[in-house]
């Protein structure tokens, strides 16, 4: 089979659409051909060797998949031939077939195209648990969403917003800023003309929750801007991982600070997490309330340009690869 092979050095990786060694399913496992694999800020990372893979899981790249059951694995049981899924994966998935646990697997609904298929199980399940797992988020609340046009953040922006929280989100250009409103956040701040943390005082006085990918840069400013019993749920480390700390104001709002990392759980909390999501929110994607908002699409072959696209930080939404 062919798949994204890393090559050149940690400095700047080149993918290459190469011939691999076939995969085959066990226990428990099925076959997919894949159809649209989704790219993450992870798959950037790993290709630059700062992100391995969780041990036992492929080092092919790839988080994210929609595909077609193509072989079952012993064991695997209420699957069949034929069905069109996507899946959560721990790597695998830049490539003609990916191996995936039948746990796992989600049925796509007939509305959604495989590029939305495949756009899904990363971002939403991300957002889902750290809004509202990690976060404890809830109706009424108020919560700010850092990068609010990444992959993540739309997907953040509308599950809070259909909780019925009140949505502000960071974005760094007009064009993001548009999107992120069409999201439907209620206040977007374009972080290069003004500074967030002003202006969210300005108007609200503070937030409830904070989900932010951008880490040490926002550390204080984040901290600065929480209420009472208000929690900062940190995903990513986009400014860095190292920040300065008011520890005065976390003892005396009672603040929560929440790491948190969604590959490094296991694919029992996996699949647990897509039915969590999908039984609260599942029928609002059907009726158009939430959308799986795509960027781009770049055949496989071109993973480079899509990593370049994304490293750039030129996408509002998504970038998937197609096959
Ligand atoms: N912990 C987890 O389980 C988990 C899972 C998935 C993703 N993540 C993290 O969530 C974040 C979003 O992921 P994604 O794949 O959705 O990303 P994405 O679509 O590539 O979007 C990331 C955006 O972040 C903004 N950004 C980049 N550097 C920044 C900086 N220094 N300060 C402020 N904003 C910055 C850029 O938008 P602007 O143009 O608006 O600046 C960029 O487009 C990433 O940090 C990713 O690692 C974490």
């Amino acid at each position: 089979m062919k798949a994204i092979v890393v090559e050149g050095d940690r400095r700047n990786p080149v993918l290459r659409w190469r011939e691999v060694a076939d995969v085959r399913p066990g226990p428990g496992e099925v076959l997919l051909d894949v159809r649209a694999a989704g790219v993450n800020r992870a798959d950037l990372l790993q290709a630059r060797g700062s992100y391995p893979p969780p041990a036992g899981a492929s080092d092919i790249l790839g988080l994210e998949v929609c595909g077609i059951i193509r072989e079952l694995g012993p064991e695997v049981k209420g699957w069949e031939l034929g069905e069109r899924v996507c899946a959560l994966l721990p790597g695998g998935g830049y490539a003609e077939r990916a191996v995936c646990d039948a746990e796992v697997l989600m049925r796509v609904p007939p509305q959604w195209s495989d590029v939305e298929a495949a756009a899904f199980p990363e971002a939403w399940i991300t957002a889902y648990v750290n809004l509202f797992e990690e976060g404890a988020l809830v109706e009424g609340e108020s919560v700010l969403i850092h990068a609010g046009a990444s992959g993540v953040g739309l997907a953040a922006i509308q599950l809070a917003r259909a909780a019925g929280a009140t949505v502000y989100a960071t974005a760094g250009s007009a064009e993001k800023i548009s999107v992120v409103l069409q999201a439907g956040a209620h206040h977007a701040i374009n972080y290069r003309e003004q500074n967030f943390a002003d202006q969210i005082r300005k108007n609200a006085g503070g937030v409830d929750l904070i989900l932010d990918c951008v880490g040490g840069a926002y550390l204080a400013q984040n901290i600065s801007l929480l209420k009472r019993l208000g929690r900062l749920v940190n995903i990513g480390l986009l400014g860095g991982r190292r920040g300065e700390l008011e520890l005065d104001l976390v003892l005396s709002r009672r603040l929560r600070i929440i790491g948190s990392t969604l590959r490094s759980r296991s694919r029992q909390e996996h699949a647990r997490l897509a039915r969590a999501l999908l039984s609260r929110f599942g029928s609002l994607f059907l009726t158009g309330q939430l959308r799986i908002i795509i960027d781009s699409t770049f055949p496989i072959a071109e993973a480079q340009k899509a990593h370049e696209r994304m490293a750039q930080n030129l996408n509002a939404g998504k970038i998937v690869l197609t096959l």
